[in-house]
Order: structure tokens, then sequence, then C-alpha cells
């Protein structure tokens, strides 16, 4: 739906690809780009409108692409740099837009940067990562207590050189230092040479780490033992010298004006941060000097399936992303549990869930696969690939469990699992003869892309149905958001009004979501439509005599 007053980024819906594990076309067992291109059909078919692609650039793929070697080329694992412009063409030649992944903070070690920077310590590549000399008569003690954001120290000694290196995450993963300029304009000059191939937009990987403290003070102590989505402390420390610094948050402010300069239709930045309300506001900036367009909100990670806590969930996202602020509604990715799974694998409250993703004020980021509502189903660790499983490989495989349960993925392998297209081997990701590269999920022949299609009320025909009235309704993909009073209405029942109003035409409609598991009657507001679209039946019905029956996990959208 077209609207010339808004930004076509701030109505779209994003469909988060991880390329290893969507479509392969060559048979090797990893998807590739060419899988991804034989997709747009689907992709357009189920009407999600950008895609987002985890990263496909040289690596040695030790972190599955989070680890990059070269920016400017792509890993012979998805394909060639014809392939890449190819899907971007193609894509956009269907009307569709599609956002890179782009790792700023750190690269490989195997990097030549990085290979140069650790080889020659009097070297002009030194600087470009940051080095400290060691504490201790012989510089054995680490540089300062700074802690990973995994936990344990992100200082690693350098057995030549007897200096140490910071890495925010893994210790292949060395952190780059902004504060050499030379390294700035080089990862800007990366920045604008994707968005010069035709990217229309990125997602910034590990956003809040890009600057540390040039004091190297060690960071103050605190009691908190793990860090939140809301709350990035933890390990015993509050990190303030090595997250969310305040030239972090200037370089939000610089990152997006290169990004404004740059030809052609605007792209947009989405940052993964973590943080209070008032620190993803930061990184937003303000109307006359903005940062990030978006950053991702991973509260609804953990939000329960309860009326109350839902409520919760929307009021606070209206309150701190008010417009022209903007919420983004994210319900799995490829460091978390599937969504599905803290459902209770139960596909009527995925409908609502979709429900909610699709009907609320702001971007929601769809995970490839929760459209079929492909299930969570562990890899123990001693058999994950994920470089965290190695990393945490001494902790029993029960407590795994548990933390996965809670929403703390050590072998983040579970949720990749390869995409269920069908109930052929390999679940149609692969061709029979191939291996993917990771298992796929046990109950693929149930659960696929082919059977679901054919189903007027799956849960796959539920998300195409959702994202077509979405994309057809100014109210829903650009109008406010205004929750009913909880008091207004039955037990279980969240409810909202979405108005659309422009150059006279004013356009209204209200969501109604059962979260309970009885049936409830509502009274319609004051000036509700007429046509009711049922997420159940996935269909549409008129209403009668002002009052529209609920039924357990249904959502009602009340269309004009
Ligand atoms: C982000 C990515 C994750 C990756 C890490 C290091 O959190 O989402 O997959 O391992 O950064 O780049």
């Amino acid at each position: 739906m077209s609207d010339a007053d808004e930004p076509w980024w701030r109505r779209t819906t994003v469909y988060h690809i991880y390329p290893r594990s969507f479509a392969d076309a060559n048979g090797d067992g990893i998807g590739d780009l060419r899988g991804i291109e034989e997709k747009l059909d689907y992709l357009s078919w189920l009407g999600v409108e950008t895609l987002w692609l985890s990263p496909i650039f040289t690596s040695p793929q030790a972190d599955f692409g989070y680890d990059i070697s070269d920016h400017y080329g792509i890993a012979p694992d998805y394909g060639t740099m014809d392939d890449c412009r190819r899907v971007i063409e193609t894509a956009h030649a269907r009307g569709m837009k599609i956002v890179f992944d782009m790792v700023l903070n750190h690269t490989s070690n195997q990097h030549p940067w990085f290979l140069e920077s650790r080889a020659s310590p009097s070297g002009p590549r030194r600087d470009w990562y940051i080095w400290r000399k060691g504490r201790g008569a012989r510089g054995e003690k680490r540089p300062n207590n700074w802690r990973s954001m995994l936990g344990g120290s992100g200082w690693h000694r350098d057995e030549a050189s007897g200096e140490w290196y910071w890495a925010t995450f893994l210790p292949f993963q060395p952190d780059l230092n902004y504060r050499n300029p030379d390294v700035r304009e080089a990862m800007l000059d990366v920045v604008r040479y994707w968005l010069g191939e035709g990217v229309d937009g990125l997602r910034l990987d590990l956003f809040n780490a890009i600057y540390k403290d040039g004091s190297f003070v060690d960071n103050p102590f605190s009691f908190r033992p793990v860090p939140s989505e809301t709350n990035p402390h933890g390990f015993f420390q509050r990190h303030i010298h090595t997250l969310d610094h305040p030239d972090t948050l200037r370089f939000a402010r610089e990152l997006r004006k290169v990004v404004d300069a740059v030809p052609g239709a605007p792209r947009f930045l989405v940052g993964e941060v973590f943080g209070d309300a008032a620190t993803l506001q930061a990184y937003c900036g303000e109307p006359d000097d903005p940062g990030l367009h978006l950053v991702f909100l991973f509260q609804t990670m953990r939000t329960a399936f309860r009326a109350s806590e839902v409520r919760e969930l929307i009021a606070g996202f209206e309150g701190a992303f008010a417009d022209p602020r903007l919420p983004t509604y994210v319900f799995g990715n490829h460091d978390r549990p599937r969504f599905l799974h803290r459902l209770g694998d139960d596909t009527a409250k995925a409908k609502l869930w979709a429900t909610l993703q699709l009907t609320a004020r702001g971007v929601p980021f769809l995970y490839y696969g929760d459209e079929v509502g492909m299930g969570h189903e562990d890899v123990p660790l001693a058999q994950g690939l994920d470089p965290i499983a190695a990393r945490f490989g001494y902790v029993p495989e029960w407590l795994a469990r548990s933390l996965s349960r809670m929403g703390i993925l050590l072998n983040r392998d579970a949720s990749r699992r390869p995409m269920q297209w069908s109930d052929a081997p390999n679940a149609g990701f692969a061709e029979e003869a191939a291996t993917p590269w990771l298992p796929v999920h046990p109950r693929y022949a149930r659960v696929n892309v082919a059977k679901q299609e054919r189903d007027p009320t799956s849960l796959l025909s539920c998300y195409r149905e959702l994202l077509a009235l979405r994309a057809n309704s100014l109210a829903l993909c650009a109008g406010s958001l205004a929750l009913f009073d909880a008091g207004a209405l039955p037990e279980d029942i969240v409810g909202y009004r979405r108005v659309h109003e422009r150059h006279g035409q004013r356009e209204v409609v209200d969501v109604l979501l059962n979260f309970g598991a009885r049936s409830r009657t509502v009274t319609l507001p004051e000036g509700a439509g007429a046509r009711v679209f049922s997420n159940v039946a996935c269909e549409e019905s008129v209403v009668e005599g002002g009052r529209v029956s609920v039924r357990p996990f249904e959502g009602v959208i009340i269309l004009p």
C-alpha cells in the first residue's frame, strides 16, 4: 500500500534468512544464494516485503559468517559476486527490498588486516585492532578486568609479541579499533560499497560494542550474574567502558549521515543493541539529529503468553517508541530458541502471536521457518557446530536444556536447522544425495511448506493472509495504535485500534486477541468496521449486532 508521506522502511515487513539453512541449490548440503533466488517466488507469494540475509561475505565460517575475512567478497559456500548481484536484482524486480548483515565491530582473526596487525607490532596495521600490554612483571596478567559478552575475559594473549588483543565476542573475532580514523573510514567505505550495490539497508551486528573506553580503566563491580535484553550488565560487572559508550552513540549518528547521503531510495539501519528504553532511544537519536532508524526490541522473546504481559509489552513500546520512533516486533532469530518452543508447540497460539506481530504498530521481523511453525529440538552441546557450544562444552547437558527453555541457547544449532520445504528427503532443503550441514528437524514430514500451502487453515496460510491484510491497509502498516482499556474488555482479551488519517481519508482497524482458553464476547467500540477477519478460520465474515465472539486463542481484525 503506498503512502507517499512515509518512507518504505517504516511500513515494511522483514523476513530473516539464515542463508546456510534456507535452500541448497548446488547439492553440497549448505544453503546458498542461488537457493535463495529460487525461493523468491515463494517469498513473494508469502507476501514478505524485505529480506534480511545473515552474513554471506568471505569468512572462515568459524561463526558461520559473523567472522568476516573479506567484506568485499562472497563466501564460496554461498556463491559468487554474480549470484549476489542477481539475488539483489531479482528481489528488486519483484518489488522486494534486501538488507545485509554488517559486522562492523570485529573481523575474523583470518582477515588480512588482523594477520598483519598481529604479525608486526610496530607496523601500520597494529593499531587497527585493540592491543594492550599486560599487567604483571612480564605482562602475563590481563590488561584490565573487562569481560566479553559471553562472560570470561575478552583479552587474549598473542604469544609472539606477549601483548593482548580485545574481543567482545569469541577469541577468533578480534574487535576493530574505531579510535583509529583509518579503521572508521575503511568500514564506512564497506557500508558505502554495499549500499552502492543496491542493498536497501543494514542490520548492524553487536552495534553497542563498537567503541571501548580509551582509558582502559576497570569496569565497576555489579551483583548481576547474567545480562538480559533490557540490561546488558552482568558477569559481575557493569560494562560501562565496553558497551554503549558515548562515542558509539555518536557513531550511530555519523553512520546515519553516511547512509542518508547514498543516492536513491532511502536506506535503513537496524541495530542489534540491548538495554533499557533510554539507551535504545539514544541509539535512534532525535528527529533533528537522527541515529539508527530502528533497533531490535528483544523483550518480545520473553513475553509470556498472557494478556496482561502482552498489554504491558505494547504499552511499553508505544511509550518508549512513540511516533516518529517506531518499535520492532522480533519473535525469533538465529541466536534464540524457536518461538514455538515457548508456546508449547501450540500452533493455535502461534497464530495469535503472528496476529499480534503483524497488526501492532512497528516493523515485524519474521525468522525463516517460523511461518510454518518449525519447532525447536535441542542439539546436544557435544555435537554442536556452533562455536558457542564448544565454548560452553563443560556445561552439563541438563543445564543447557533448561537454559534453552529459558530462552538462552548455548548451542544455537537448534534454531538454524534446514528450512522445511516439503516431506521429501532432507525436507526439500537439499537434494537427496546431499548431507545437510545440520540435521533436519525430526518432524519435517508433518511440518513443511508444501503441506501447509494447500491448507487454508494452516499457520502458513494465516501468515500469508495477515501479511496481505497488512499490506493492503494503511491503518495496519502505518497507522497509530491505541490500546483499549483493559477494564472495558473481557478477561484475557487484548484489544487495540489502529487509525490512519491523511489528506482527509481515515481508516480504522480494530484488533482483538484472546489469550485465554475460553470464548469471550466483545461489544465493538464506536466507529468499528463491519468485516471481521479471523485468524482461526483464516477468512472474513460480517459483524452482526455490534458484538463479536472471540474463540480461545483467536485473533480477530475488524476491518472497515
Ligand atoms: C550477534 C549475532 C550472532 C554472532 C555474534 C558475533 O549477536 O547475532 O549470531 O555470533 O553477534 O558476531
